[in-house]
């Protein structure tokens, strides 16, 4: 199976035979961005256009593999940004074409909970993935990878990653702020400033107890840094950073925790970008040792974007007897999270 990434600012290409990763290889015009302080949409479409045929040649080289080898081709079709979707929807439609093999468009959040089966091996049944980056917050119930996910909850507004981001500009971090905000908050104390927790109260319990929300707790960081400011006070940042990041993996671990005990959920898998954050690979440890919840988190080059976990979901899709998807399917920016192939 040969799978092509390309959803946001990372153009990713394996090969998988099963749920083995024989290759791979990865580009990213985060470079390109950084000096924006955002993706910006029209240079990540461009960089993948630039990137996708030396990025294939290369994870075929990894692989010891030829494109004569490949027998089915998997390809992210959504979410993502439209115009980077349709790069490599382009490419894998061509090289089904000409190879003459099917094609599977798949969902690129699944993917993220996937692509753990190439390091940790197979799923039990059922498992828990809580997917985190600067795209997503989502909380999928996943009885099978293939043919079963079902989405209990995501964040409402910004995603946990976005707010790492938001709160290092905030604070005069670099883009994207994520990873200096770990860095400064290792060195501060969480319980300095008690910042709210999103959608926790007992009133949000009916309609969002598995949502998140992130966008009051970076305002509430907003306006601390502001009176501080006002009343002349030096700003202790390591503080602010690490109450800040207590609040936000508090509600990931305890929401994602409560899900896995209501739902009888033994295994969670925890993908994206955001799982490097340090803060939250220790609470969920913790947390998950004292439920009896086996924890699983992919090293940090497949928890980021990469070829690697479309490929791994591919197989999965193949193996199960799905159909292929049509030539003709469209890239949808915001496919649904149930959605696993089109
Ligand atoms: O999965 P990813 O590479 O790209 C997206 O699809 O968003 O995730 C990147 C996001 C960024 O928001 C980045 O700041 C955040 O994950 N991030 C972190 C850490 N490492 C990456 N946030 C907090 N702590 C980190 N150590
Ligand atoms: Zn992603």
């Amino acid at each position: 199976m040969l799978g092509i990434e390309s959803s946001c600012d990372e153009t990713g290409v394996a090969l998988v035979r099963g749920q083995e990763l024989l290759g791979e290889a990865v580009a990213s015009s985060m470079d390109e961005h950084s000096r924006f302080g955002g993706i910006i949409p029209e240079i990540a479409s461009r960089a993948h256009l630039e990137a996708m045929a030396p990025t294939l040649q290369a994870a075929l080289r990894d692989a010891g593999l030829t494109l004569t080898d490949v027998d089915a081709i998997a390809v992210t079709a959504g979410p993502g940004l439209v115009g980077s979707l349709n790069l490599g929807a382009a490419a894998a439609k061509a090289l089904s074409l000409a190879l003459d093999r099917p094609l599977y468009g798949v969902n690129h959040v699944i993917g993220h909970v996937a692509v753990d089966r190439l390091i940790h091996g197979p799923f039990p049944d059922p498992v828990m993935g809580l997917v985190v980056s600067g795209g997503h917050s989502s909380l999928l119930l996943i009885k099978d990878i293939a043919t079963d996910v079902v989405e209990l909850g995501q964040t409402i507004d910004d995603a946990a990653g976005e707010a790492f981001d938001k709160v290092g500009r905030l604070l005069g971090l670099p883009y994207p702020g994520g990873p200096h905000v770990d860095r400064l908050a290792q060195d501060g104390d969480p319980q300095a400033i008690r910042f709210p927790r999103g959608l926790t109260a007992p009133k949000d319990q009916a309609r969002h107890a598995y949502d998140f929300s992130f966008s009051g707790l970076k305002t509430a960081v907003a306006r601390y840094v502001e009176g501080e400011r006002a009343a002349g006070r030096e700003l202790h940042v390591p503080d602010i950073a690490a109450s800040f990041a207590a609040a936000v993996v508090d509600v990931l671990t305890a929401k994602t925790v409560a899900a896995c005990q209501r739902h009888d959920v033994r295994t969670l898998v925890i993908g994206g970008g955001f799982s490097a954050n340090s803060q939250l690979r220790a609470l969920a440890a913790e947390r998950c040792a004292a439920a009896g919840i086996e924890l699983r988190i992919p090293p940090p080059q497949y928890c980021t974007d990469n070829g690697a976990m479309i490929a791994a979901l591919g197989a999965a899709v193949l193996a199960s007897g799905a159909a292929p998807s049509p030539l003709t399917f469209g890239v949808d920016s915001s496919m649904p999270l149930e959605t696993v192939c089109l």
